[in-house]
């Protein structure tokens, strides 16, 4: 089966260099907030372009504190996108908030200048942006001038954007403050769950220290509401120091094989997204297609595998009951229907690729004779 990601693949090119970061790891004796979090916390935040790095349990949890450290209590509202798989959502129940859920761009995916608009003459409180499948914003540039005018917080979630550039400038360092995954298929993964902040505001940074650790202003000291324990530990800051200075190698693969896709499914029923430059890092290759259910049971029975990020739109998650019964997304719920995601991950071989493409343009779909 070819699947959607190949985790092993990866280890076995980092072996030897993921062993000497473990066993030095193990020799030191130091296994949480030390100085391998310590060192990866400064490499990421000089990569991203930001002052602070804060290292988090994960990425749900980084925009949970961010959010926090922004100021977001219970009650407040935030305006969210509701098709990047409700971790947002998440962290804004989390907090006692309330999801203000925005519609996405046909064309991208995903936010819009309009829609953020209508968020703050909504009065919403503060604003999260989702580089979705490794395309950083296209507006992401008015949109921060337009939150900063407003004097409402803007955070960027880049769990699947590590890299991504617009006019130079790394996806995370657009807002007041930004939130990563480093779990495991992510473009920048550990070998297990991982998340930071990232922010050029000294204080936002402090307050956030403090967060991830109990509240403490020192050990055993509480001094802020809404700490918890929430840390990246040793081993997995020492494994993500061992990938990121291949970041951009692996992303410029990804754009390969996403480019060799655009390149080579020719299908009537298809569509594809479009292509991206320096501002995709090709995290995940979506594709649309009116009757995917079918396309996708096709390319199973030829040994490879699809997934869909995501097929339940926030608004519409069973947690809610009937609470956003009236909210209509009109693409949200478009593309929710449509989309499918195929293999894309940087270890994949032109073979791989092409196979995929064949396997598409091969099928017939069932509403389309
Ligand atoms: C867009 C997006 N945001 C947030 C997260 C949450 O990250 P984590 O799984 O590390 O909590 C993910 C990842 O799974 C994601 O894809």
């Amino acid at each position: 089966m070819l699947l959607i990601n190949n985790l092993s693949a990866r280890i076995a090119g980092y072996q030897l260099e993921i062993q000497s970061a473990v066993s030095e790891v193990l020799s030191s004796g130091w296994v949480v907030l030390g100085p391998a979090v310590e060192l990866f916390e400064s490499q990421f935040a000089q990569y991203v372009g930001t002052s602070h790095c804060v290292s988090v349990a994960n990425g749900t949890d980084a925009i949970e504190l961010a959010l926090r450290g922004l100021g977001v209590s219970a009650g407040a509202t935030v305006a969210t996108v509701a098709n990047a798989g409700m971790y947002t959502t998440t962290a804004i129940l989390a907090i006692g908030a309330r999801p203000f859920f925005m519609d996405v761009d046909e064309s991208s995916a995903c936010v819009t200048v309009a829609e953020i608009e209508a968020a703050l003459a909504a009065g919403v409180q503060a604003v999260v942006v989702t580089h979705l499948y490794g395309r950083a914003v296209p507006q992401i540039e008015k949109i921060a001038e337009i939150c900063k005018a407003h004097r409402i917080p803007l955070l960027e979630d880049c769990a699947q954007s590590h890299g991504a550039r617009i006019h130079g400038r790394c996806t995370g360092a657009f807002g007041d403050a930004a939130s990563f995954s480093f779990y495991p298929t992510k473009n920048l993964g550990a070998l297990g769950d991982g998340g930071a902040v990232m922010t050029n505001d000294a204080q936002l940074a402090d307050r956030l220290r403090k967060l991830r650790q109990y509240g403490w202003a020192k050990k055993y000291e509480v001094s802020h509401q809404g700490g918890r324990n929430s840390r990246l530990d040793e081993l997995q800051a020492a494994i993500l120091s061992v990938f990121l200075p291949d970041l951009d190698v692996t992303n410029e693969r990804r754009r390969q094989i996403a480019a060799r896709y655009q390149a080579t499914i020719r299908h009537p029923d298809v569509q594809l997204f479009a292509p991206g430059e320096q501002d995709h890092v090709a995290h995940l290759f979506v594709l649309r297609c009116i009757c995917r259910d079918s396309l996708s049971a096709h390319l199973k029975q030829h040994q490879i595998a699809s997934d869909v990020h995501y097929p339940i739109p926030d608004h519409r998650q069973s947690v809610f009951a009937d609470q956003f019964a009236e909210l209509t997304l009109p693409v949200t719920e478009r593309l929710a229907g449509q989309i499918l995601t195929i293999p894309c991950y940087p270890e994949m071989t032109d073979g791989d690729v092409d196979r995929v493409a064949v396997g598409i343009n091969a099928w017939k779909c069932d509403n389309s004779a």
